[in-house]
């Protein structure tokens, strides 16, 4: 595996390997790797014949008042996970290699950007969309693989490549989990003893929501008010928001009948967890997975 800091050098690479006739794969990061991580990883490496994962903590992506500086790094380690899974190539610029003096050009993605985690980030997404079109500017992946775990970041950058004619496919992979159902993050290395034993109530209320769908409960209000109860019986978990929506417009819909996005977030402490789940009462245990574009 080869580490590349300089844009320039990251550009030649690819531009070399595309002139060969080599698809090229690319994973976004911000690295502190987990599985969930890896897992794109080797859908990668499955898919394409050179996989480029980059490890970039984006600082426009963080609010003022939110964790860019305490996010939990470690380079070392990373590397010698994604150099064992047989990458070709980490990326992992400088924060002034990325955003030199006078940086001043941002991507909005309108409407979507405000839902859901945009109401208590709200400059949160245009960061994400703007470093994710940079990295796609230098890398000119053939696809790019995201987590379902992000769902409302992976139909942003889906509306992005649509609507800016990007010649890259997107693979949105399904959530990585512990053994008790927790959603893999890189944060929860934030998450106290009780408050790792309270964050299960996350992945729980989110299959009881499948279970009741599989039940014939088609009502969102119904199935809003349960995730509720049982995160409220959690004296240390705070809701930012329960949200029964459509998969393209992220609108609240009235009524489970086709496939819905069920997204939460939640705040432990300082820590702030996010978990999804797709249900869909037409599919056999009415879960389902992210549509392909
Ligand atoms: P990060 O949080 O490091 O996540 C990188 C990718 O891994 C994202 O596509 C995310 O959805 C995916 N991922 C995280 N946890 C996962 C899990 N448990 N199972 C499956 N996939 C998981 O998301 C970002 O970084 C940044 O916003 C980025 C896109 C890199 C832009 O800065």
């Amino acid at each position: 595996m080869r580490t590349i800091r300089s844009i320039a050098e990251m550009k030649a690479v690819t531009q070399e390997a595309r002139a060969r006739g080599r698809t090229v794969g690319l994973v976004p990061t911000m690295g502190f790797l987990h599985e969930g991580h890896l897992s794109l990883v080797r859908e990668s490496k499955r898919r394409s014949d050179i996989t480029v994962v980059s490890i970039f903590v984006n600082p426009i992506q963080f609010g003022p008042k939110e964790d860019f500086r305490q996010y939990p790094r470690d380079m070392g380690r990373d590397s010698g996970l994604l150099e064992k899974e047989g990458v070709d190539y980490l990326f992992s610029p400088e924060e002034d290699e990325m955003y030199s003096r006078g940086y001043a050009t941002f991507v909005e993605v309108a409407g979507l950007q405000e839902k859901l985690c945009g109401r208590s980030r709200p400059i949160h997404f245009r960061g994400v969309a703007t470093v994710v079109l940079k990295l796609f500017n230098i890398v000119r992946p053939d696809v790019a693989f995201f987590g379902q775990k992000d769902a409302q970041q992976a139909l942003i950058i889906r509306r992005m490549a649509a609507d800016l004619h990007l010649d890259v496919s997107l693979e949105v992979r399904p959530i990585v989990r512990e053994a008790d159902g927790l959603a893999m993050s890189s944060r929860n290395v934030f998450l106290g003893p009780e408050e790792r034993r309270a964050a299960l109530v996350l992945s729980r209320s989110l299959e009881a929501v499948r279970r009741d769908v599989l039940r014939g409960e088609g009502e969102a209000a119904a199935l809003k008010r349960r995730v509720e109860a049982m995160i409220a019986e959690e004296p240390l978990a705070r809701v930012d928001y329960v949200a029964v929506v459509d998969l393209e417009t992220l609108e609240p819909v009235d009524r489970v009948e086709a496939k819905v996005l069920v997204a939460l977030a939640v705040v432990f402490g300082r820590t702030r967890l996010i978990d999804n789940i797709l249900v869909d009462p037409r599919v056999a245990g009415a879960a389902a997975d992210f549509p392909r574009s």
